[in-house]
């Protein structure tokens, strides 16, 4: 029969490689709560009409990447892509907002419709960290300090910061003019993608990865040379935050994300590591996007992190995630010893909470089993027989080193756990 593969571009996480996404996981709960983030899981799946309304609907993501669906009742609904719309829907929705400053943060799978390719899949992960309700610079700093830490407390160097400012709304609108008259000057130079762009969202083209506009994109008016003067204090503010607290950064003028809700400033974490996609992690504000999508008028800012590309370069990097392989491995031999072993180890366990312990299943000679302990990894081979089961002792092994196999008590087990692994 024909076997069934999972889709293109959406990937099983192996058991061999889930501890470095355990590693990360843990680092990021750890260090969200030293800033005094909560978690929050929204649905994977919305209405259509959010993303359409946030991301922007000349955006790649709404115009081409979207899973998009019509269930039994006839809505439409979406796989999310991203996942700040789901958080400030959710934070209107239930009224967070009331109470003043909101800090939040989801880890869970985004979905994109994007041709595959290393660090690019169609379903994938991110740490999405959004602050409503700050509308100052110091907030945006925290944001970037989150990040960095996260990179330091998971051993990651090389990592650059680049930031921006796109300024704010009104702003925008005036210097989206003063973009659409300058490529419309070269209108001849630019490809089909950017002269539709030059209609619907000229802020884009700025993005172009197109060698040959590559020219026309560096003398193109920056948006940070077109800021309001509250965008530019607050741009200053964020620079000024960051050198203080010793966070190196490069400004990009030409840096503007590919999603449309962004205003002021935005801000992206590279890397030279890993090819193409060299993007781990990208974010900003976003003053406009609670109000338009029905809250009330609420700044906001936020970032999201690529879990695939983070884990990838643990790896290029050699961070070797904390092994998670059994401490021990319990072996029966003989009916009496193989009718108690599954009782023994659920007693082991009261008595050493935090011991990995694997119980052995299926047949074989006791050669054969023995084989099994080693290849499980375990330090230790816990043996039954059913002289042990009678005397109510159990055989040591130790199988990283030529000791000679030892007799203890079973009501000792849990001391000795904790003299030898577990303190
Ligand atoms: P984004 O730049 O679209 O921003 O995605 C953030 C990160 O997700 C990227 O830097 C990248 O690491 C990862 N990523 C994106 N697409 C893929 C893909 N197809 N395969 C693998 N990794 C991918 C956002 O999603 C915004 N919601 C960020 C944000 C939060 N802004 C404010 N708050």
């Amino acid at each position: 029969m024909k076997t069934i593969k999972a889709i293109r571009g959406m990937n099983d996480i192996s058991p061999a490689e889930v501890s470095y996404w355990q590693l990360f996981e843990d680092t990021a709960r750890s260090v969200l709560a030293a800033y005094g983030y909560q978690e929050m899981r929204p649905p994977i799946v919305e209405r259509t009409e959010l993303f359409q309304r946030s991301v922007g609907e000349s955006t790649d993501i709404v115009e081409k990447e979207m899973y998009t669906f019509e269930d039994r009742s006839g809505d439409s609904l979406t796989l999310r892509p991203e996942c700040t719309a789901s958080c400030v829907r959710a934070a209107v929705e239930h009224g967070w907002l009331r109470g003043g400053g909101v800090r939040i943060w989801h880890i869970g799978p985004m979905f994109r419709y994007e041709r595959p390719q290393k660090g690019r899949y169609r379903q994938f992960h991110q740490l999405d960290v959004e602050a409503l309700g700050f509308p100052g610079p110091d907030v945006d700093a925290e944001l970037i300090l989150i990040s960095a830490r996260l990179w330091k407390r998971l051993g990651l160097k090389n990592i650059r910061l680049e930031i921006n400012s796109l300024g704010a709304r009104d702003a925008q609108a005036a210097y989206r003019q003063t973009l659409v008259d300058y490529f419309g000057a070269h209108r001849e130079a630019l490809d089909e993608d950017s002269l539709r762009r030059l209609g619907s969202n000229p802020l884009r083209i700025l993005d172009s990865k197109n060698p040959e506009l590559q020219a026309l994109i560096t003398d193109a008016p920056a948006p940070v040379d077109h800021l309001d003067a509250q965008s530019a204090d607050h741009f200053e503010g964020l620079k000024r935050a960051l050198r203080e607290a010793g966070v190196a950064f490069e400004v990009n003028k030409r840096l503007v994300r590919g999603l449309d809700y962004y205003t002021g400033t935005v801000f992206e974490w590279l890397t030279d590591e890993l090819g193409a996609q060299n993007a781990v992690c990208g974010g900003g504000r976003y003053d406009g996007l609670i109000e338009e999508i029905g809250g009330p008028a609420t700044p906001a800012t936020g970032f999201a992190l690529g879990i695939e590309r983070l884990v990838e370069l643990l790896k290029v990097q050699q961070v070797v995630p904390m092994e998670a392989s059994p401490h021990a491995y319990l072996v029966a031999v003989g009916d009496r010893a193989g009718q108690l072993a599954l009782a023994l180890a659920e007693r082991i366990r009261d008595q050493s909470p935090g011991l990995r312990l694997l119980v052995d299943a299926g047949k074989g000679s006791f050669k054969a089993k023995l084989k099994r302990a080693d290849r499980s990894s375990a330090r230790f081979a816990l043996i039954i027989g059913d002289s042990e089961a009678e005397a109510g002792t159990v055989g040591v092994k130790d199988l990283r080193s030529n000791h000679p196999q030892t007799t203890i008590a079973q009501t000792e087990i849990g001391g000795f756990f904790h003299q030898q692994v577990l303190n």
